[in-house]
């Protein structure tokens, strides 16, 4: 078995993680592929393989559903106008345009909605909150598998918020019927070699890991943090200088911040029958 290469740990924190050397020992490329991960923005003109979007699917398939309902739909858009027309949608983001394949992950209760109809049955749970957090989460999962998946086969993906900037449009654009909320898109395509940077993220201790009860005594991983990101950002042209809090704060300050019509979702959910109980 291969050893799992520490750099990737140190990578990922932007600073040295160490592991005990017998769990390094265990290293294989599910571990690599999943450390090594980053976002890819620019990508090479070549078209994907004649398959790879249905193993793609396969593996998104894959991934644990909540009871197994499947709430959530994947619309695969790869016509170069149809991607184009999204780009703008979405922000006007160039790798949406520069990939050769466009996923739109939807969190689905159309489908179950149909089903209570032929089973001649009431639908009135799928009118909850609970309903729409567990499409959101299925939707998500699923994504992630596939990313990982791509990711083992050489593609690069990146997610695209900007996917919900305008949801009336791109419903309509999609042709999506009542109750399918477009989550995320996800760009997929052969990355142009070393163009994307693996980005560190927060610390566990203090940061994301809890143990037993929450700690909200978060300044020492974020004082950390902010030096990582300030070390990344230091060989972006452009970017030197730049840390993570303060961009932080402003991204989530103010509505407007939020995006587009992103803070109008609530009154869209309940135009498309999403209404959360
Ligand atoms: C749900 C979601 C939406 C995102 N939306 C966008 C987007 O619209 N455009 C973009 O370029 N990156 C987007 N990202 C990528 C994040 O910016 C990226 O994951 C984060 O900065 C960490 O970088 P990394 O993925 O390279 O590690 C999104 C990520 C997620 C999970």
């Amino acid at each position: 078995m291969a050893k799992l290469d520490p750099d990737l740990l140190t990578q990922r924190y932007g600073t040295p993680f160490p592991l005990p050397v017998e769990l390094l020992e265990r290293g294989n490329t599910a571990l690599e592929t999943i450390l090594a991960h980053r976002s890819v923005r620019h990508y090479v003109d070549k078209p994907l393989e004649p398959g790879v979007l249905e193993l793609l699917v396969a593996t998104a398939e894959s991934a644990s559903t909540s009871s197994n309902l499947h709430c959530y739909s994947i619309i695969a858009v790869q016509n170069p106008e149809r991607k184009a027309a999204l780009s703008e949608l979405c922000g006007k983001q160039k790798h949406i345009v520069d990939a050769p394949l466009f996923l739109l992950f939807c969190a689905d209760l159309a489908r179950l909605k149909q089903i209570c109809e032929q089973q001649s049955g009431p639908s009135d749970g799928l009118d909850y909150a609970e309903m729409f957090v567990m499409a959101i989460v299925d939707a998500a999962l699923a994504a992630q598998n596939l990313v990982t998946a791509a990711e083992s086969l050489g593609l690069g993906t990146c997610y695209i918020g900007g996917a919900r900037n305008h949801p009336k449009e791109i419903s309509a654009f999609l042709d999506l019927p009542a109750k399918v909320f477009v989550v995320f898109g996800l760009t997929i395509g052969y990355p142009i070699r070393d163009a994307d940077e693996v980005k560190p993220r927060l610390p566990q201790e203090h940061g994301i890991l809890h143990h037993e009860t929450y700690s909200a005594d978060f300044h020492p991983a974020l004082i950390r943090y902010e030096d990582a990101m300030k070390d990344f950002n230091s060989t972006m042209p452009g970017r030197e200088g730049r840390g993570w809090l303060a961009q932080t704060a402003r991204r989530v300050g103010t509505p407007e911040a939020l995006g587009a019509d992103r803070p109008k979702i609530k009154e869209f959910l309940t135009e498309i029958g999403m209404d959360l109980l």
